[in-house]
């Protein structure tokens, strides 16, 4: 998350940063939450975010969404990819059920 937080608040009383804020992240609609500008490319991706659709865009994030405006390549270790999915589990109101 030390990658993420230059630009991500993923706590419940947080907000809006450089990147919108991660609190509720999952089964939310990229690009759809209140009071941050997305790009077009992102609004139009039509990903939800999963742990499926997040660990793809985590993976090459300009690969998952072509033209998004977050600076951040992705993170190629899966191991890593899991933990940080892993935590942002916590950081929600009903985080999803692990059963697929
Ligand atoms: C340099 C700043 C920056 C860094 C570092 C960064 N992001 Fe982002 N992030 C953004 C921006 C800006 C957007 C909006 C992209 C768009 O609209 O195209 C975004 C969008 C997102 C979204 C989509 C959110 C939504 O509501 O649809 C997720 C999920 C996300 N980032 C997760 C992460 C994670 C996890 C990390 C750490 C591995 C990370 N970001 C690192 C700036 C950043």
């Amino acid at each position: 998350m030390r990658k993420c937080s230059a630009c991500h608040d993923h706590k419940k009383q947080g907000g809006h940063g450089k990147g919108p804020h991660l609190w509720n992240l999952f089964n939310r609609k990229a690009g759809s939450i209140d009071g941050f500008k997305f790009s077009a490319a992102m609004r139009d991706s039509g990903h939800t975010w999963t742990i499926n659709t997040l660990n793809y865009y985590l993976t090459n994030t300009e690969r998952a969404v072509p033209g998004r405006l977050m600076e951040f390549r992705g993170i190629r270790r899966d191991q890593e990819r899991a933990n940080l999915i892993a935590f942002l589990l916590q950081f929600n109101d009903n985080p999803p059920a692990l059963s697929d």
